[in-house]
């Protein structure tokens, strides 16, 4: 006889609390202790006949992996307020909730975006290198020189929760600042904001620091066009997700001086980062790791088992997308 498989398949490597939350629950589990994403079979194989998975950015569940497993999953929890690797309108269709982990890292990735604009306009990561290298022979009245951060604009583009943080945390700066987002009336500013059309923003930001989720809407939002209307001097933040960015266009400007400089933690085809990249001083770049505290990863790890709880419970879990 075939052995019974545990109810919940845990795609990648998580925090202890996981495992914590459903035990507690009584719900049984199998947790795949790897940091890197299964392929599309080996995914396919090992989540077909669970009851609920929780997922991360890298597994992709679209439309066929979806309808294989709908007989039986009740619930997909991805630890990550992004969604753009799930068919979320599928799942709808067939009656899995989709859950994410919003709220948790809302604070953690705009102090990520803010490090990013420091670093960028500062050349930290520039001169990080060169004391490292042994280079530094002493203060230098033209050494480094970057540009200001304090009452410069910034330019945010997306007024959900992070774009709001982000602004949140300008007014110590005594920046200007203006954002752009479809819907003005549901951001929540707690701080004076301006908004403005996509093109002023651009034309008018020293910093433009992106925080839209990645859709068909938003892919390439910042291309050729919209670097040609940014200031020469102006510095280019992603946090959000790479494909916003078209990356050709964006290092070409780069290259060419178009643009001040660029602080990245995401990039269009992660892990792949472009040599050209890499060899422009004046491009800070992380490895997509703006909710990595310590904190934040186990409110979401938290969350993620909690949503799963409450589906296999049979209730609404309360982050459905
Ligand atoms: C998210 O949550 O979508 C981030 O990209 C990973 O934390």
């Amino acid at each position: 006889m075939a052995a019974v498989r545990p109810s919940v398949y845990v795609t990648q490597r998580v925090l202890d609390v996981v495992g914590h939350v459903l035990t507690e629950h009584g719900i049984t589990f199998e947790v795949r202790d790897e940091e890197t994403p299964a392929t599309p079979e080996a995914l396919r194989e090992a989540v077909v006949g669970r009851r609920g998975v929780i997922c991360q950015i890298r597994d992709r569940f679209d439309a066929a992996l979806l309808s294989e497993i709908a007989g039986s999953c009740k619930v997909i929890a991805t630890i990550s307020v992004g969604v753009d690797h799930i068919d979320v309108e599928a799942a709808r269709g067939l009656g899995i909730h989709v859950t994410n982990t919003p709220d948790a890292l809302t604070e953690t990735t705009a102090d990520l975006t803010w490090a990013l604009m420091l670093a960028a306009a500062r050349r930290l990561g520039e001169a990080e290198r060169f004391v490292r290298a042994g280079r530094w022979t002493g203060w230098g009245l033209t050494q480094f020189l970057g540009v200001d951060v304090h009452s410069a604009t910034l330019g945010i583009v997306g007024g959900g929760r992070i774009g709001m943080a982000v602004a949140r945390r300008a007014s110590g700066f005594r920046m200007n600042v203006l954002c752009h987002t479809r819907d003005p009336g549901r951001a929540r500013a707690e701080n004076a904001v301006r908004f403005v059309s996509f093109e002023t923003l651009l034309r008018e930001s020293d910093f433009v620091s992106l925080h839209v989720p990645l859709s068909p809407q938003t892919h390439h939002m910042i291309g050729d066009a919209q670097l040609q209307m940014m200031k020469a001097t102006a510095i280019l933040i992603n946090t959000a997700r790479g494909p916003v960015v078209d990356e050709t266009a964006m290092i070409r400007a780069l290259q060419e001086g178009r643009i001040g400089g660029a602080g990245l933690d995401v990039f269009e085809r992660e892990p792949a980062v472009p040599e050209a990249l890499l060899r422009l001083d004046n491009v800070v770049a992380l490895p997509h790791i703006g909710s990595a505290s310590r904190g934040t990863r186990e409110m979401m790890c938290r969350m993620a088992a909690e949503s799963v709880v409450a589906a296999l419970r049979g209730e609404r879990p309360r982050y459905v997308v």
